[in-house]
């Protein structure tokens, strides 16, 4: 009988350049051993002009699968909807894939597992308050990558409504009228509209800040009436203390949560894509909490 080690290890990496700092082989490592399965995941530091033949020879070495990350996703989905492929609904909204699944027959298959992973810890979060996905609506800050990558998923969520605020406003009013494109009600506008401009009476608000603005020590200026009327203020970004934006909130009793669940409910959702089985994210990301926090402690 095969056991885990016996049989040959199906190889999957990340690529992405820096990647040193990536957390992704310790989170599909854990899935991995909780399935049994013999899995090989390693990281991949791409030339920044050359993630095309780094995907090449990935696939020539017969490696199964790829996450895709900064700077590189847009590539990811550019390289996919040249060759013989399949392309998601996300990664089409988005024109960006994190994830690369190569097929034996030659033919790539594209997904952004982004904005389903976000939903996926959305749903769990706001379980706990006793409530679901679709019956709120959605603040979303920002509008460049980060937030057109999650679109497609808030609309397969079922979201009532969402609204795009942007420092730069005809990219927040661009990507609501994209939404609406796909069925999604929204509206876009500047950072400080407040919600009576676009919100959904009654309907519980998630704020999900999906800009860079902390990155470069800055915050964005949200109108008041946006926090008195949230059950949950979500940052896509994580660190081992609480992120910059939340920091930011201290002084108000709001649920607020930074972006760790999203990263590992999005690896969860590329495992599933490769292996077709569903490791228990759950448990991962207790554990990727105490490595982080243990990463932190030693620097
Ligand atoms: P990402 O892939 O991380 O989304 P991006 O596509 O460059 O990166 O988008 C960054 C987002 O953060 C944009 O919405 C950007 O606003 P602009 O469209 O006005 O550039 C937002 N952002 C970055 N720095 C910001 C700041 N200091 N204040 C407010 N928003 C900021």
């Amino acid at each position: 009988m095969l056991n885990a080690l016996s049989r040959q290890a199906d190889r999957y990496v990340v690529i992405g350049n820096p990647i040193a700092h990536s957390m992704s082989p310790f989170i599909h490592a854990d899935f991995a051993a909780q399935l049994g399965l013999p899995l090989q995941y390693e990281r991949v530091l791409a030339p920044l002009n050359g993630f095309r033949q780094t995907v090449a020879a990935l696939q020539a070495a017969g490696v199964k699968g790829a996450n895709v990350t900064v700077p590189f996703k847009l590539d990811a989905f550019s390289i996919a909807s040249e060759l013989p492929n399949t392309l998601s609904t996300a990664a089409m909204f988005a024109q960006a894939a994190n994830t690369l699944k190569f097929n034996a027959d030659g033919t790539v298959l594209a997904d952004n597992t982004d904005g389903g992973g976000l939903c996926r810890d959305l749903v769990r979060q706001l379980k706990t308050l006793g409530l679901r996905l679709d019956q709120c609506q959605v603040l979303m800050v920002g509008a460049g990558g980060a937030a057109s990558g999650c679109v497609a998923a808030f609309q397969a969520a079922g979201i009532q409504h969402l609204t795009v605020l942007n420092r730069t406003v005809s990219k927040a009013r661009e990507l609501a009228e994209r939404a609406e494109a796909i069925d999604l009600p929204a509206a876009g506008g500047a950072l400080d509209t407040p919600p009576s401009h676009f919100e959904i009476p009654g309907a519980p608000v998630l704020i999900v800040n999906a800009s860079s603005s902390s990155l470069k020590g800055d915050m964005p200026v949200l109108h008041a009436d946006w926090y008195a009327r949230a059950v949950l203020v979500y940052d896509m970004m994580y660190a081992a203390k609480p992120t910059p934006f939340i920091r930011s909130l201290h002084h108000q009793d709001l649920a607020c949560s930074d972006g760790l669940g999203m990263l590992v409910f999005q690896a969860q959702l590329a495992f599933e894509v490769w292996t077709g089985q569903s490791p228990d994210a759950l448990e991962t990301l207790t554990k990727v909490r105490q490595a982080l926090l243990a990463k932190a402690k030693q620097q």
